[in-house]
């Protein structure tokens, strides 16, 4: 009994995400990929996690009590054995966490006979993550139970888009992992620090959204590229960019890339490339500086309207 999800990259619009600013997100087709079955003895349910071995939810770790809560929040009560396999590096912004709450919660649905819905999806994937990130927005959950491309405001429910074209995104991996509530724990530090500026930056980033959501709508690749670039320009000025992050965005804006940032927590993960005709090229450019990268692609079909 299998449950997948996908993979995310935002936009625009992370860390302002958590204090109520929208974010704009697509799913990507790598993502994490869940079997669970029942168990036929009375032991305790088992997590295998791919790099992690195997954990009982009766341990004492994270992954442990993450595990004990996306099953209480898919009512499970039954002993289980579920086995997941990420294709999505941790700690790279790219929404492995949320994917394998979803994953794990929608696997659990198909094992018991009661395929989760979209929210039964969502709520388990947040039970999965609370676990970790101490106050996560609900972004990565939600474009990772949904896909397509959404604009998501915390505690309302995604809004689905058109895209008037095809994304092409190069995806560039500094070779860092960070942790996303430490990320986000140092941005609550900044902002308790420097309210008024802070509340300017807020403000810059909802802008920018706004109007990405009105290139995207446009198909205005060229404008929505920009964005990206001044939104990277903000979240450097929250201290969450890195050298390699820079670098990489450098290169890619060098190859012609319409815009690039940083996507995710920041702090090392990932840069998103907005690309036309040239991802590849931008990838194989990282490639020869010692990065790794890989080429997605979100068609407009997978936006819903
Ligand atoms: C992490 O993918 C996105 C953040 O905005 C955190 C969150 O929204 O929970 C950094």
């Amino acid at each position: 009994m299998t449950g997948r999800a996908c993979g995310k990259v935002i936009l625009l619009g992370e860390h302002a995400v958590v204090y109520g600013v929208p974010a704009l997100a697509v799913g990507i087709d790598r993502g994490v990929e869940a079997t669970a079955e029942r168990l036929t003895d009375d032991g305790a349910s088992v997590l295998c996690l791919e790099g992690s071995g195997e954990v009982l939810v009766t341990d004492d770790s994270d992954l442990a009590r993450a595990f004990h809560e996306v099953l209480s929040a898919s009512d499970v009560s039954a002993p289980m054995r579920v086995t997941v396999h990420a294709e999505l590096p941790p700690g790279a912004g790219l929404g492995c966490s949320a994917a394998i709450g979803v994953a794990i919660g929608r696997a659990l649905g198909e094992a018991l006979g009661q395929p989760a819905s979209l929210e039964q999806s969502v709520a388990r994937a947040m039970a999965w993550e609370r676990v970790f990130h101490g106050n996560p927005s609900g972004v990565d959950a939600a474009v990772s139970a949904q896909g397509g491309c959404i604009r998501f405001v915390r505690g309302e429910p995604p809004q689905p888009l058109r895209l008037a074209t095809k994304l092409e995104l190069a995806i560039g991996h500094t070779g860092q992992s960070s942790s996303t509530k430490t990320m986000v724990e140092g941005v609550a530090r900044l902002r308790a620090r420097r309210p008024a500026v802070f509340q300017k930056s807020l403000d810059g980033i909802r802008s920018l959204v706004t109007n990405a959501q009105l290139a995207l709508d446009a198909g205005d690749l060229k404008g929505l590229g920009q964005l990206m670039d001044l939104n990277q320009m903000l979240l450097s000025g929250m201290f969450l960019s890195t050298p390699e992050i820079e670098a990489l965005c450098a290169s890619a804006r060098e190859e012609g890339a319409l815009g690039a940032k940083l996507t995710g927590a920041g702090g090392g993960g990932c840069v998103v490339a907005l690309c036309a005709g040239n991802a590849d090229a931008v990838v194989a450019r990282w490639q020869r500086e010692g990065f790794s990268g890989f080429v997605t692609i979100v068609h407009p079909a997978e936006g819903r309207t």
